[in-house]
């Protein structure tokens, strides 16, 4: 099999399980987010800081004039910190605390996207209090469901996202009476790890009769936030190691109707950080069950949760070796059976003290580790 290329010679004077960043896969990355976005400047990203916020991918990142979405007041100061203008910062959640919104307001953040008719009214006195405006847009629930894993789909009716369809109209209306309030457009995000364009094509139905509605009560529709949402091969990092920028902002551009001059913001953050992360750990031992070979790692569901959370796949490669392959489990030492990173995949016959990486987990691997049975966060290389 064909594996990825690691600098094993710095990894040997690291302690593992760590990340490694290929910070030229980043660059790379964000060159085709960036050329794809080209022929429309109305097309913004916001990159979703909730991905990664590593301080040197974050400013990274930053430093090619994108925006940043966050969904807390932390994740806002981390933006701030790493050099992203509070005028590119957009703040989601459901929950924002009052301490979160003057943060925001203070900091003179683009915009809240708001989720509720109770969170409009305390943002619009926060404001006031300040003798501010507070810019909003409106997280609509568009009830489309995505073609990916139930814990991440968020725009059905059901999911406790946005603001449902059939109510939008009047707290339309509501923002633009508040004196706090300047409605500046709508938001939308369907989903994680979405692969299959015609989920964005239905989206883009929903907004495109949802604009012709609004626009026929006389109301304002504002700028459009179609969130983010695009997938990548976690099945071929080294064949596929960019996501297809291309063909998700071209169906905007075929299926989206906008206005001259009406901007449209993107929020990937998966499809931008993932692929150039892995998380390194190395063999402890190799066990013989009666049914199973186990590769047993240092690595674990702490450093890296999607397996055991989504049941997510990552590719794993032993890149100690180039020897035949053989089937294994692999497997990390924490104390709960779900942590497991692969089920008889193949690798290359592995022995104690090999690195072990597994791929394509910068986007929420260093993002939602944990410490728990007492572990350390992971340190990162580059
Ligand atoms: N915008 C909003 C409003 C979101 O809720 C999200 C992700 C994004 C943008 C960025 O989506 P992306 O381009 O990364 O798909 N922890 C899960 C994924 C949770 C995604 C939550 N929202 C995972 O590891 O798969």
């Amino acid at each position: 099999m064909i594996k990825g290329q690691f600098p094993l010679e710095r990894f040997k004077s690291v302690r593992t399980p760590f990340y490694y960043y290929d910070l030229e896969l980043l660059d790379r990355t964000l060159d085709a987010l960036q050329a794809a976005l080209a022929p429309t400047p109305e097309y913004r990203v916001h990159y979703a800081v909730k991905a990664n916020f590593n301080p040197v991918i974050l400013s990274r990142i930053a430093a090619r004039g994108l925006g940043a979405d966050c969904v807390s007041g932390g994740e806002v100061k981390a933006a701030l910190q790493a050099g992203f203008k509070a005028s590119d910062i957009v703040f989601a959640g459901v929950g924002k605390s009052d301490e979160e919104m003057i943060l925001g307001l203070e900091a003179g953040i683009a915009r809240f996207n708001v989720e509720s008719e109770a969170e409009l009214r305390v943002l619009n006195d926060l404001a006031l209090e300040r003798g501010k405006r507070a810019p909003v847009s409106f997280r609509v629930n568009p009830d489309i469901g995505a073609h990916t894993h139930a814990g991440i789909t968020t725009g059905l009716a059901e999911n406790k996202f946005g603001i449902n369809y059939e109510q939008l109209i009047p707290v339309i209306r509501t923002a633009l009476e508040l004196p706090g309030i300047e409605y500046k457009g709508l938001h939308f995000h369907i989903g994680s790890q979405i692969l299959d364009m015609s989920d964005f094509v239905a989206l883009c139905n929903r907004v495109n009769s949802l604009t012709e509605e609004l626009r026929s009560q006389g109301l304002p529709v504002g700028d459009l936030n179609m969130g983010g949402g695009l997938g990548i091969n976690y099945r071929h990092p080294n064949h596929l190691p960019i996501a297809d920028f291309e063909g998700w902002l071209g169906t905007f551009r075929r299926f989206l109707h906008t206005e001259p001059g009406q901007l449209v913001h993107f929020e990937p953050g998966r499809s931008i950080v993932a692929p150039c992360g892995s998380l390194i750990s190395r063999v402890l031992y190799v066990k013989e069950g009666t049914v199973k070979r186990f590769a047993i790692i240092d690595g674990s569901m702490t450093e890296l949760v999607r397996p055991a959370m989504y049941h997510a796949y990552h590719r794993v490669e032993n890149i100690s070796s180039d020897g035949p392959e053989i089937l294994y489990d692999v497997v990390g030492p924490v104390c709960e059976s779900s942590d497991v990173f692969a089920r008889e995949e193949a690798l290359s016959e592995c022995r104690r003290g090999d690195f072990i990486a597994i791929r394509s987990a910068g986007a929420y691997g260093e993002a939602m580790a944990s410490q728990y049975n007492c572990h350390r966060l992971p340190e990162a290389l580059y």
